[in-house]
């Protein structure tokens, strides 16, 4: 198996090769929280540099929902056109182009004034920094019921403005993932207690997004393989969560791990386990991949070929890339045409840990904001600097988002 081989989907759909670019929350909206120009124009780099699959970053069900200031909603067919110029550059290269479609539950910034709801009134744990984040309101019926449809709705307009699947978000300590997981989940009905009814909310979505879309269209997952948290979601639950996907019709599930508590796809664990210092998730992903009847990605810590190749010799169908292509977009083109180029950030060693976690996505989203201005990348950027710039340009984004939500 090499990286440039094509994948077919179970629905029939062709991936061109094994490289897919991961979501990236962009935080590159526009002031009505649809698709900006310098949005657009980091897709035409990452259309361009060669990957089969693009994942989007994060979009939003639901403008009351935000994980942060800047995201890109899809709720209505109002903006439909920006959406459809943005699926057209995507695809432009021949690559298939999916929408990432999420909900932050309670990994909602307090700051942006808005109520966040969960499985549970189970506030984040994150040290300093947890009042950053509010107890949130566990959900009732008719909200569970609601935000179902939600998701539907998103990936039904998804599909009219010309992208060609969608993928749910269950990962990463998200709404989804909160229900999957027994920390975050304490509830008594059916949507909680066992594994079976902490999966419901993730299998009705998948159903109810099934049921409005055409079959061609390719429905996705993002699930953790671990939470990497005691007591958290583990790697025989992600195991059982797949068969019980593989029930469903779904295209490809996405292994990853961690959430905001335990930033796992950052290569940090806080179970006490050491992961790999690449291909951070290979070695849970496995037996996961093992059990699943559709095609599973794996992504963490991928930066050159050579793990590529051992990503896909272990049986996984596709190596999906995040940080090493916000620095360099056209590693895919690269390696194809036998360079051996590679992309990485210096490690960011501070003690504070959830800061430097933090320091991490500044320093990427810096990169992702000079492709989004047609410049150069800087992997060498100071992660202090990044950071300070990232907050400032938050805060900002924050008021901008106040604003709208205050003019309704
Ligand atoms: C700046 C930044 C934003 C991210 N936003 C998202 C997101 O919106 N959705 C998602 O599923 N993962 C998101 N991730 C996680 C990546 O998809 C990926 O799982 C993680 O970075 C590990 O892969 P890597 O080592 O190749 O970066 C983000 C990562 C970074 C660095």
């Amino acid at each position: 198996m090499t990286a440039f081989q094509a994948l077919q989907l179970p629905n029939g759909t062709t991936i061109t090769n094994r490289i897919a670019k991961a979501a990236m929350e962009e935080n590159l909206a526009d002031a009505s929280q649809g698709p900006s120009a310098e949005l657009l124009r980091l897709y035409q780099a990452w259309a361009e540099g060669g990957a089969g699959l693009l994942l989007t970053g994060n979009v939003m069900v639901d403008r009351r929902a935000m994980t942060g200031p800047g995201g890109v909603v899809l709720e209505d067919d109002r903006q439909l056109e920006k959406f459809r110029e943005w699926a057209r550059i995507g695809r432009a290269q021949g690559a298939q182009f999916w929408m990432q479609i999420n909900h932050p539950g309670r990994q909602m910034q307090a700051n942006l004034g808005q109520q966040t709801v969960a499985p549970s009134a189970v506030a984040l744990e994150l040290g300093g920094l947890s009042k950053m984040f509010p107890v949130p309101k566990a959900l009732d019926e008719a909200e569970i019921q609601a935000l179902i449809q939600r998701f539907a709705r998103t990936a039904q307009l998804a599909e009219q403005a010309g992208f060609t699947g969608v993928q749910i978000h269950a990962a990463h300590g998200y709404l989804l993932s909160q229900f999957l997981s027994p920390i975050s989940n304490k509830r008594t009905d059916s949507w909680g207690g066992t594994l079976e009814n902490r999966a419901r909310l993730l299998l009705e979505v998948v159903k109810a997004v099934r049921a409005l879309v055409a079959p061609s269209f390719c429905v996705a997952v993002k699930l953790n393989s671990a939470d990497f948290q005691r007591g958290g979601f583990d790697a025989a639950d992600a195991k059982r969560v797949v068969q019980l996907l593989n029930e469903l019709d779904v295209d490809l599930v996405e292994l990853s791990g961690g959430s905001y508590e335990a930033p796992a796809m950052q290569g940090d664990a806080r179970d006490g386990r050491t992961l790999a210092r690449e291909a951070y998730f290979l070695e849970f992903a496995g037996e996961i991949a093992a059990a699943a009847t559709m095609p599973v990605m794996v992504t963490g810590g991928i930066r050159r070929l050579p793990v590529v190749e051992q990503v896909l010799a272990s049986g996984v169908a596709l190596a999906g890339i995040a940080t090493a292509l916000a620095i360099n977009p056209a590693l895919p083109k690269q390696w194809q045409a036998g360079q051996s180029s590679s992309a990485e950030l210096a490690p960011i060693r501070w003690k504070h840990k959830a800061l430097a976690s933090l320091a991490y996505m500044a320093v990427v989203k810096f990169q992702l904001r000079q492709l989004s201005l047609g410049k150069h990348t800087h992997a060498g950027v100071s992660p202090l600097r990044a950071l300070l710039l990232e907050q400032l340009k938050s805060a900002r984004r924050t008021r901008q988002y106040k604003r709208l939500m205050a003019a309704g």
